[in-house]
């Protein structure tokens, strides 16, 4: 006998008669529905792969399509020794297995099954799996069904760019390598997510691609902003909440009227290098300037160990804008936007002072935030303005809601996401922001500093003024 005739009668013919079981015949047709489905993604992938995807697309093409494969694949053996056993069990084992011949109706109908299933298969699990990858590209998906996403999710819906851009508009590149990246990433993460292994909190750690491949799809980089007045109001820790105000023009500039870089946007992008020594960019050591000559400037902070090694990054949009879709506040920023647009409604005594200690306080979890917020605020006024308590209930009330809100955006203990988790770059108030470098003590090597005057950001209006001038003047008041 040949060696194939061999392998015909010792392995197919007892596979083709043992695997005719509804089990194996399943397992068959799963397999070769998933295999098509998959090789049609594949094509789709590689030839009219354009617009960016989401790294959880990959759960689907990487994880469930080949796990129904394998599963299909475990079927087949599982179903063959089964129906074996129960023969041989039932003395039925043959001792020549029957020939191959699918003129034989038995063999017959089992090939018209695993056609018809594969069919059945395929439209079911392909419809499954599109729709799937199509959910998944939006930001539905990235931001709500994936828990450890809610800090994100929260502050995203609160910001400017959540009308129009999806989360995968800036954290995923368009193209091939995008996707392929996105799909590691986005299976990566799903395994600690099922292993319980995220970091927690989850920090940016420059894994956002460069502005180049993102934000400049959408913005113009040289537009010409000029100057952008900002004006903030905030309230004071004594018993009528006094309100001050802050009048800033930033001078944020862009490509001016004749033609020249100027102001903020001017000064940085394109000409900027710089190391950071921390993960999220907040410690930087060297800083580098190309000048309009080619040539560089390098300046290196006060406090360096020189050489600073490292990796060299571009400033671009992100290293000023690190929150431009989801900005967490600080406890007062949070606080005092809120009053100014009226609840906690600024005429309740002290409010202003006990809302900060209580959204500042420590708590377990967002369920026990929202508890002892309300009770703490109603106890303080038990306590020290019981008039007030029986007079501006509603008020009180309200107010608690909006502290409970104002936590609820901010605040994810599970995630270990707190008050200051996640810096933001714009300003030098509450995070070093622009003095991670215009502190002063950056010098060149002739000891000349990165310039940290005042007045080449901004002109001071004014500055936590009772009632500025320029309000009224500006007819803003
Ligand atoms: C307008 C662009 C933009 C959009 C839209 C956007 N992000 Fe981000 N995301 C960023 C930037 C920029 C960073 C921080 C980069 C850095 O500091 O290196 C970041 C960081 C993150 C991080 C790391 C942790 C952190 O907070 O820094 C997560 C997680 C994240 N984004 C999730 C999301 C999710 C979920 C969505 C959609 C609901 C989303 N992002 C939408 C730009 C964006
Ligand atoms: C898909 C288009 C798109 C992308 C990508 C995009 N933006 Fe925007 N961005 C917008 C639109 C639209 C607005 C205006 C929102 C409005 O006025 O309602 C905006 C507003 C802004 C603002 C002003 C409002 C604010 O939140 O302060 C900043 C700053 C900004 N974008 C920065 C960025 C940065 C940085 C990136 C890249 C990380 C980026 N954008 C990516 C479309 C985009
Ligand atoms: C050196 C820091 C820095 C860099 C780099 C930077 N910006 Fe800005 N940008 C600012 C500051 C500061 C403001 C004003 C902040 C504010 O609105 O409160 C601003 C404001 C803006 C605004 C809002 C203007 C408005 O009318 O409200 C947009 C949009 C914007 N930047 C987009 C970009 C884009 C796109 C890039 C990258 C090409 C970029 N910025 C790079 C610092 C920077
Ligand atoms: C990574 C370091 C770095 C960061 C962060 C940074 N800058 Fe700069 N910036 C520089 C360097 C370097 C120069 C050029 C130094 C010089 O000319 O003195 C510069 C120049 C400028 C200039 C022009 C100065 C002049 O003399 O005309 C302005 C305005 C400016 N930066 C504003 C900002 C603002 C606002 C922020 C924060 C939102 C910021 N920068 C954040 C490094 C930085
Ligand atoms: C490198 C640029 C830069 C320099 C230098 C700088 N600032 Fe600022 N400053 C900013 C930016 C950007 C903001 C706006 C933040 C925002 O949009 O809320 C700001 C905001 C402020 C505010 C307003 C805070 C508020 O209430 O919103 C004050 C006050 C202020 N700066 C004071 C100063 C003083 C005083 C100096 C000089 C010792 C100085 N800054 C130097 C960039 C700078």
């Amino acid at each position: 006998m040949t060696p194939q005739g061999g392998l015909r009668e010792n392995w197919a013919r007892p596979f083709l008669f043992l695997g005719n079981n509804p089990i194996s015949l399943i397992g068959g047709a799963l397999t070769t529905a998933s295999a098509m489905i998959l090789i049609g993604f594949w094509v789709v992938d590689v030839v009219a792969r354009s617009g960016p995807a989401s790294p959880y697309v990959g759960i689907v093409i990487d994880l469930c399509l080949p796990g129904l494969f394998i599963l299909g694949l475990i079927l087949i053996p599982v179903g063959i020794l089964l129906r074996r056993r129960r023969l041989k069990g039932a003395g039925q084992l043959p001792s020549e297995y029957p020939k191959v011949d699918f003129s034989n109706p038995v063999f017959r109908r089992g090939l018209d099954f695993v056609v018809i299933a594969t069919f059945v298969n395929f439209v079911i699990v392909g419809t499954a799996s599109y729709r799937g990858v199509a959910y998944m590209d939006t930001p539905n998906f990235c931001g709500q069904s994936c828990h450890v996403m809610h800090p994100e999710w929260a502050a995203y819906n609160v910001s400017q760019h959540h009308t129009h851009v999806a989360c995968t508009e800036c954290h995923i590149t368009a193209g091939v390598q995008g996707f392929v990246n996105a799909k590691v990433n986005g299976t990566k993460q799903l395994m600690q997510v099922v292993f319980n292994s995220y970091p927690r909190p989850i920090l940016p750690e420059n894994r956002v691609p460069a502005a180049a491949k993102t934000c400049l799809h959408c913005h113009n980089p040289q537009q010409n902003i000029g100057d952008k007045l900002v004006v903030s109001a905030s309230y004071g820790d004594d018993e009528k909440n006094s309100i001050t105000h802050s009048l800033v023009l930033l001078h944020v500039g862009g490509r001016d009227m004749r033609g020249s870089l100027s102001g903020i946007h001017g000064a940085h992008l394109g000409r900027i290098e710089y190391i950071a020594t921390d993960t999220t960019n907040q410690a930087i050591p060297w800083v580098a300037k190309e000048n309009a000559d080619g040539s560089k400037t390098e300046y290196l902070s006060s406090d360096a160990k020189a050489p600073v090694q490292g990796k060299k990054r571009l400033m671009d949009c992100i290293d000023c804008h690190n929150r431009a879709a989801h900005s967490f506040d600080t406890p007062e920023e949070a606080l005092n936007r809120a009053m100014a647009a009226g609840n906690p409604d600024p005429a309740l005594p002290f409010v202003r002072k006990e809302g900060l200690a209580l959204i500042k306080a420590t708590y377990a979890s967002q369920p026990e935030a929202e508890s002892k917020i309300t009770a703490g605020l109603e106890e303080f006024y038990q306590k020290q303005h019981p008039e007030v308590l029986s007079g501006q209930r509603v008020q009180i009330d309200q107010a608690a809601k909006a502290l409970v809100a104002i936590y609820g955006v901010n605040v994810f203990p599970f995630m270990k996401v707190t008050w200051e988790t996640h810096p933001n770059n714009i300003g030098h108030n509450a995070y070093p922001g622009c003095f991670r470098c215009h502190d002063g003590s950056h010098n060149t090597a002739d000891g000349k500093s990165i310039n940290n005057d005042c007045s080449i950001c901004h002109n001071l209006l004014a500055v936590d003024e009772v009632n500025p001038k320029q309000l009224a003047e500006l007819g803003l008041q």
